[in-house]
């Protein structure tokens, strides 16, 4: 499916594609940019294949499932956010630190780690379960620590520096805005590389409700704009603009940024 414009936008194959309803379809464009993806119905497995010419693809498969909360799916903008850390230099990973934030399903640090990083994927209690399986599932269980963070509490004291922060689809509950800029600050004493990819969500009037937790976050969707408002007294940010796709995923209202803190 094409815009009206005649320009080629995202797909998503993925069996939630309900909840990225605002995402059209175009299976050219949407390979290239969100991987490969497939679906198992009967494991409710998910299998993505990034790919980058000249180098091996890098396949993950992932344990998908609503229930714990959205972020037991997968999200187009982690999916953005893998793809982009495939298309990079394999030694950018190589060997480094990575903390993510707000993991879900554990995809991009999945990715990361498969890259050559030692890797901490995070989030809140309900995601650890679908986090480990996800981990043993890959094979990554020496590289790929799983732990509890909930921005804004402190930062587990044996959690390394990470020399590398990724976050995707973070920015979506107004609630949790300061205290993600208040995790953003406390890791960034010794500056890592921040990488942000996040859709911009604005109120949808009458959206309809509903109770799938999948869809929840719909419901709370809030205007990114309040977030960055507060970033924005802590960090600057650009835009990465060294993604050959991103002009295709800024269309659907997707931007990568890179961090940088304030003096
Ligand atoms: C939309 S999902 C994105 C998941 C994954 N990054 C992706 O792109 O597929 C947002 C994630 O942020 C996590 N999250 C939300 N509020 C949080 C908080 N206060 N502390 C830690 N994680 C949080 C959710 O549990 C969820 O996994």
């Amino acid at each position: 499916m094409h815009h009206a414009s005649g320009e080629t936008a995202l797909i998503t194959q993925s069996p939630f594609s309900s909840v990225m309803g605002d995402i059209p379809r175009d299976p050219q464009a949407g390979e290239h940019i969100l991987g490969q993806s497939e679906y198992s119905g009967q494991e409710k497995t998910m299998r993505l294949t990034f790919t980058k010419s000249s180098e091996d693809p890098v396949t993950v498969i992932l344990s998908v499932d609503a229930s714990p909360g959205c972020g037991g799916i997968v999200w187009p903008a982690g999916q953005i956010l893998s793809n982009y850390l495939v298309q990079r230099d394999r030694s950018f990973l190589q060997d480094k630190t990575v903390l993510e934030l707000g993991s879900g399903t554990g995809l991009v640090g999945i990715v990361a780690a498969m890259l050559g990083a030692r890797v901490w994927v995070t989030d809140q209690a309900p995601l650890l379960d679908i986090m480990r399986q996800n981990v043993l599932r890959n094979n990554l269980t020496s590289s790929c620590t799983v732990a509890e963070l909930n921005w804004g509490e402190p930062i587990p004291a044996d959690m390394p520096v990470p020399d590398v922060v990724l976050a995707a689809d973070c920015v979506y509950f107004e609630p949790a805005f300061p205290l993600l800029v208040q995790t953003l600050c406390d890791i960034y004493d010794k500056k890592p590389e921040v990488l942000f990819c996040y859709k911009k969500r604005r109120k949808v009037p009458g959206f309809p409700y509903s109770q799938s937790p999948g869809l929840r976050i719909m419901r709370c969707a809030q205007a990114d704009k309040r977030f960055f408002a507060l970033l924005k007294k802590k960090f600057t940010w650009e835009q990465v603009m060294d993604d050959p796709n991103r002009e295709i995923y800024n269309r659907d209202s997707i931007t990568l940024v890179r961090l940088h803190r304030l003096k």
